[in-house]
């Protein structure tokens, strides 16, 4: 009976240290599944058009990711298209992913979508082309202003070099776009004239004497097709042009195969291009183009990925203190520019800031030493 009644306490107390056992098991196993598996951090970079300017940017996207072992997605438009932009920002919205860093074709048209992401506890930055009207964190990207004034500088001293700016002149001065939206066509081509009406006030040799003719800007919605056939006509309309800009990075190409088609010279218009890519440094090297405003893309992509990471890691004021140079005042990060032709020329503009143009063979030197591969560059 006593022997009975014993097995019988001990058969329950041997089932609840199992029960237990397996509760604790269980609570254990959904305690450190959780730990080790956080959830996964997902950051989307919107770019604007397909041109090998926007892989660079993609590279820069990609080694963020691989070495914070992030999924980091890369997205661009085939050419400018503000709703596909928009539409997709709002689809990684409501995603929820974890950060996006975009470039705002239309700075007002992405005011709402940038303000709804942030409000909705996502980081939205903009990279390569600025918003400031919105919410956005923080720009980081190349100060277009400044970076078109030099273009400007440039265009004014070769086209002196060559005997086209004289006293009681006419210039003829075309500007080719792929955007009448996007802040950094406008900046850039703001920037391109007041240097220009600059030089032509402040040249001791001029002193305001020259007429200059502005065409254009024309725009080709970042369409390749569309600015090779509008520099085309720019040309057969004006045989007399003297200086080209090509304010985007294909705009400096579809110039040059315009210029070749409609036979002129290398080197009779004065173009000026922007960035350097595997589509820009043939054009330098046949002689089309003379200068190029290298911009610093890799990085837009590189610390725009970085800079979303650690605002989520340190939190969004903190991340920006040690990223941002004078922030809270400052929310501007400028990766800077480069001015490259073929050759290393030294200058003294008319305003007197002294230029500086890398060599190809510089610039390659350069990228290697910040870490960009040069053949992403186009500079094998
Ligand atoms: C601009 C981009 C543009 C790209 C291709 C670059 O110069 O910074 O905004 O999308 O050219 O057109």
């Amino acid at each position: 009976m006593l022997y009975k009644a014993i097995s019988k306490t001990l058969a329950v107390v041997i089932i609840a240290i199992v029960i237990i056992a397996i509760v604790a098991g269980v609570v254990a196993y959904m305690y450190y599944s959780t730990q080790q598996a956080p959830t996964k951090l997902v950051f989307v970079v919107i770019g604007k058009s397909v041109h090998p300017y926007w892989s660079v940017v993609e590279a820069g996207v990609k080694k963020a990711g691989q070495e914070l072992g992030v999924e980091a997605i890369f997205w661009v438009p085939s050419k400018e298209d503000v709703p596909a932009q928009l539409s997709t920002m709002d689809s990684y919205i409501a995603q929820k992913v974890t950060g996006i860093a975009i470039a705002p074709s239309d700075p007002g048209a992405a005011t709402p979508y940038i303000n709804k992401g942030l409000q909705q506890g996502i980081p939205v930055i903009t990279i390569d082309t600025d918003a400031p009207q919105s919410n956005r964190l923080v720009y980081l990207g190349t100060g277009n202003y400044k970076a078109g004034w030099l273009a400007g500088l440039v265009a004014w001293q070769l086209a002196k070099e060559k005997g086209y700016i004289k006293p009681g002149a006419t210039i003829k001065v075309a500007m080719l776009t792929g955007s009448l939206t996007a802040m950094n066509s406008l900046e850039r081509m703001a920037g391109f004239k007041d240097a220009i009406m600059n030089c032509s006030i402040k040249d001791p040799d001029i002193k305001g004497n020259i007429n200059i003719v502005w065409l254009g800007p024309y725009n080709d919605q970042e369409d390749p097709v569309q600015a090779y056939n509008l520099a085309l006509s720019a040309l057969q309309a004006n045989p007399d042009l003297a200086i080209a800009f090509g304010v985007y990075a294909y705009d400096g190409p579809a110039w040059a195969k315009a210029l070749k088609a409609a036979g002129f010279p290398p080197g009779k218009v004065i173009l000026i291009e922007f960035d350097v890519t595997s589509d820009n440094v043939p054009p330098l090297v046949e002689g089309y183009a003379l200068v190029t405003v290298g911009q610093r893309q890799y990085f837009m992509g590189y610390y725009g990925v970085k800079l979303l990471y650690n605002m989520t890691k340190y939190g969004i004021e903190q991340a920006l203190k040690q990223f941002i140079p004078g922030y809270p005042n400052n929310r501007i990060y400028d990766t800077g520019v480069d001015l490259v032709s073929t050759r290393h020329i030294e200058f003294t503009a008319c305003t007197g800031e002294r230029i500086v143009v890398l060599s190809l063979d510089e610039y390659k030197a350069l990228a290697q030493q910040l870490g960009i591969d040069p053949s992403l560059l186009g500079l094998s």
